[in-house]
């Protein structure tokens, strides 16, 4: 089992459990009493605890003895091994355990967060955190997600406050001089998703879905933020219900927006708690990214109610099937509650960042080895998230949706209260479909990657072969297996006198698709809901491009996405991929535009300066005509997401394009009161971008006095992306000591890191201050601004880098480091392979 497993010879049942934490000291004290039962005769009793202090323990045995205890921690472990002087019998006994610790500043365990009033006053809330191995910090416990029990806990705190946790309150006490609040016994949960919040809270009034009370809490003064997530907690609740055929077995349902977070939402069962840019929003200020944010958060905590909740994976290990699954349903949800966001063409974007990192030799398979506690946190990445949801995709795609939801309802109901593998999940789906679902499965989930298909045609036949796709050339040392061949869903649609779609299983190295007589152009993946990338010969890709009107929107996504991967692979030119995005310029999908954008941006990191203005005036010229049709405000009639395109595009031609007319029309927009959200959100960056000294006061002073999370963070970012270098360096020092949320530090840090303009000073400062950012950030927060290395794109710059890891013993966990390092080589191979060609592109400069 290894050093960080527990022992199963002692199983909890049932926890009582009553925390008494202290806002101004920043501290708590706690007893438990764990009924507990012994398999057979225990030496001592191993358990987890971290950062705390355990007073007393004693065991009340099922005979009626009860023997005096001593705990001892071992720190590195985070375990307490608690002995009494005798071997403990088996039967069912209580252990009593009377403990204190801190209020943390890390954002992890039981947390103190703070937030400034109306008047500017400062006032503290405590909140927990307990996922992945957290929970040990605040009560000692069984801290693995298969050791599910019953919780009853109690929180005595000062009456004046609020306190939240999973059920809801059963009975409340007078003690002392405070508060005993006891909560109702909650369904068999695993200690991760245990919650309390304590503070002065304010909430929107009660919705009702079913029998279930539906609320959103959030600090005073916030509360008419609070309707658009109460609205799609609403909708999503239901929408589980009915999908899953089970109804939610919680007694009330709470949403809090906590000030200091460090993910973006936790799925604690009847108390999900998340950022405040996840949770609350002005519908009529912010852009539809940001709603579209809060309504996909929202959605997928919801979903975990049941995957993840009422069924639990076995081990971290397993994190996909909840992690995978919510992301999955949240698609589903959000896409029922506002069709005309197409938000499985959105889905697109997250796709393309799977296929990005698994396309890296030091990806992983989607369920992987955890040991340690560093090792869970790491799998909460894109592959667990976004590769998992896209093989779900795939399969219900394959299995039909129908099918795929009975599946569902069979894993859910044979599981619930419990545990479960991938495996189960199988079973159930394979009851369900009839269909071999581990043959189909096992190696989009087992095996790293995904494979590429090369598209040829011979005659009259198509001729589809397999291969694995990876950026660079594999390891000549062998030390990498070949894959088994993917058994890949290949929908084929042909073009010409007569247009036909073939859906096919292809589960070998070849498939040869018979075409219909007077076939001129064929697309694979067809609706594009296949994990993996196509490589068409010249003549079809010349083919499919004169045809681009009659592609959806998602399949104009894939072929830009893949033939960009192809250029980051070597396997098509440069030259060739600039010539293709000349074809979009009459493109009107804002997924396809992002893709557009993040290349043209890659290429913006590995050019030299002196060719720059001659990459703008590159982007002028694709973006230029797209954004001069959808002019510079919005127009009555226009929908979300062409409000959303227009910002876009505004932002494109404003800062990569160096557009003088944008720039002008952003400074306009900034000065116009009813300017379009996403216009506005648009022109802050432009106007940061061409920014001096006194914009940079301005932006600075607007995020101080912002009205929401959204506005706040936008000029937040926004001070990342002033060029003078003192503005760079001002932000910087922004960035430690508490000035900025530590939840939101890492991402202005990883924004200038990706910048050209701030990259080597972002640098110069990261390597100083490494081991400070290590201690000050939340953990999920600081692996996020490592991905700002993949910014510096310079031979010299990455050196430094591999230089830097190597004498620090850099670890960040599971294989994210190796991730980083990898994507840096593919772009600083492009640079060396593809410089000559982006040269001669970008210089002389367009006119
Ligand atoms: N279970 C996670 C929260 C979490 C993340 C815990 C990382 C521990 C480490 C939650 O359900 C989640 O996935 N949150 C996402 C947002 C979601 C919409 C993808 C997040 O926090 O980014
Ligand atoms: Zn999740």
């Amino acid at each position: 089992m290894g050093p960080h497993r527990l022992p199963r010879t002692v199983v909890p049942t049932r926890y009582d459990l009553r925390l008494a934490p202290d806002l101004a000291t920043a501290r708590f004290t706690g007893e438990e009493t764990v009924a507990v039962t012994v398999h057979e005769p225990a030496g001592e009793i191993v358990l987890n605890a971290a950062e705390l202090r355990i007073d007393r323990a004693a065991l009340a045995l099922e005979d009626g003895t009860t023997l005096e205890g001593s705990a001892a921690l071992d720190g590195p472990a985070e375990r307490c091994r608690v002995s009494f002087g005798r071997p403990v019998p088996a039967g069912r006994h209580r252990l009593r355990l009377a403990f204190e610790g801190a209020l943390n500043d890390k954002l992890r365990g039981f947390y103190r967060s703070s937030y400034r009033g109306e008047g500017g006053q400062a006032h503290w809330l405590a909140a927990t955190q307990f996922e992945a191995t957290d929970a040990r910090r605040a009560f000692p416990c069984w801290d693995e997600p298969s050791f599910k029990a019953v919780f009853a806990c109690t929180l005595v705190v000062d009456p004046a406050l609020t306190v939240l946790s999973n059920t809801s309150v059963a009975e409340e006490a007078r003690d002392g001089d405070r508060k005993a609040v006891r909560f109702a016994d909650t369904i068999p949960l695993p200690t991760y998703l245990i919650a309390f919040v304590v503070g002065n809270l304010e909430s929107s009034a009660p919705v009702a879905v079913g029998k279930t009370p539906v609320r959103v809490w959030c600090v005073p003064g916030k509360r008419r933020l609070a309707e658009f997530g109460r609205d799609v907690a609403a909708f999503s609740l239901g929408f589980f219900e009915d999908y899953f055929g089970h109804p939610y077995p919680g007694d009330k349902l709470d949403l809090v927006a906590i000030p200091d977070f460090a993910s973006g939402a936790m799925e604690n069962f009847g108390l999900i708690t998340f950022r405040e840019t996840a949770l609350l929003v002005d519908p009529a200020a912010a852009t539809h990214a940001e709603q579209e944010r809060v309504a996909d958060v929202v959605a997928h905590e919801n979903a975990h109610l049941w995957f993840g909740d009422v069924v639990t994976m076995s081990w971290w290990n397993g994190l996909w099937l909840k992690e995978a699954f919510a992301t999955f349903m949240e698609m589903l949800a959000v896409d029922a509650w506002k069709p005309h966001w197409q938000r499985w063409t959105t889905f697109g974007v997250s796709r393309a960042a799977a296929l990005l990192v698994d396309g890296l030799h030091s990806t992983r398979p989607v369920e992987f080895p955890v040991r340690a506690p560093g090792d869970a946190e790491a799998m909460f990445d894109v592959l667990t998230y976004e590769k998992g949801c896209c093989v779900l995709r795939m399969l219900e795609q394959h299995v039909g949706a129908d099918l795929f939801r009975a599946g569902a309802h069979h894993y859910l109901e044979r599981h619930a209260y419990g545990n479960a593998d991938t495996g189960d999940l199988w079973a159930a789906l394979g009851e369900a479909s009839g269909l071999p679902i581990p043959r189909i499965m096992d190696g989009w989930i087992f095996q790293p990657g995904y494979p590429l298909l090369s598209v040829e045609r011979e005659e009259d036949r198509l001729v589809v072969r397999q291969q694995r796709f990876t950026y660079l050339p594999s390891p000549p040392d062998g030390t990498e297996a070949a894959p088994v061949p993917w058994r890949v869903p290949v929908r084929v649609r042909s073009f010409g006198r007569d247009s036909r779609l073939s859906a096919e299983l292809l589960d070998a190295e070849e498939l040869r698709i018979a075409l219909p007589p007077g076939t001129e152009a064929v697309l694979v993946n067809e609706g594009g809901h296949g994990f993996y990338r196509a490589h068409y010969a010249p003549d079809l890709l010349a083919a499919l491009l004169d045809r681009l009107p009659v592609l959806t929107a998602i399949e104009r996504f894939d072929l830009v996405g893949d033939c960009w991967a192809l250029v980051l692979g070597g396997k098509m030119r440069l030259a060739d991929y600039l010539d293709l995005t000349a074809r979009f310029r009459g493109e009107r999908d804002k997924n396809v535009w992002s893709l557009l954008a993040g290349s043209l941006h890659t290429l913006n990191r590995i050019i030299e300066d002196a060719d720059r203005p001659g990459l703008a005036a590159l982007v002028r010229d694709r973006a230029g005509p797209a954004a001069a049709d959808l002019g510079w405000s919005a127009r009555p009639g226009d929908d979300e997401l062409t409000r959303q395109l227009r910002g876009d595009l505004l932002r494109l031609v404003g800062t990569l394009g160096e557009g003088a007319e944008a720039q002008r029309k952003a400074a306009e927009a900034y000065a116009d009161p009813g300017a379009d959200a996403s216009v506005l959100a648009a022109a802050v960056g432009v106007l940061a971008h061409a920014g001096d000294d006194a914009r940079y006061a301005e932006f600075e002073a607007r995020f101080r006095s912002a009205r929401t999370p959204q506005e706040e963070q936008r000029y937040l970012l926004a001070l990342a992306g002033f060029r003078p270098p003192h503005l760079v360096d001002r932000t910087l020092a922004r960035t430690l000591g508490g000035d900025v949320r530590t939840q939101d530090a890492p991402f202005v840090v990883r924004t200038l890191l990706m910048s050209p303009h701030g990259r080597g000073r972002a640098w110069a400062f990261v390597r100083a201050n490494w081991d400070r950012m290590s201690q000050e950030y939340p953990v999920p927060g600081f692996r996020r601004m490592g991905e700002g290395l993949t910014g510096l794109a310079t031979p010299a710059l990455e050196r430094e880098v591999q230089d830097f890891v190597r004498q620090r013993g850099v670890d960040l966990g599971g294989k994210t480091l190796a991730q980083y390092l990898e994507q840096l080589r593919i772009v600083v191979s492009l640079r060396q392979r593809e410089g000559p060609a982006l040269k001669a592109a970008c210089a002389p400069p367009h006119t």
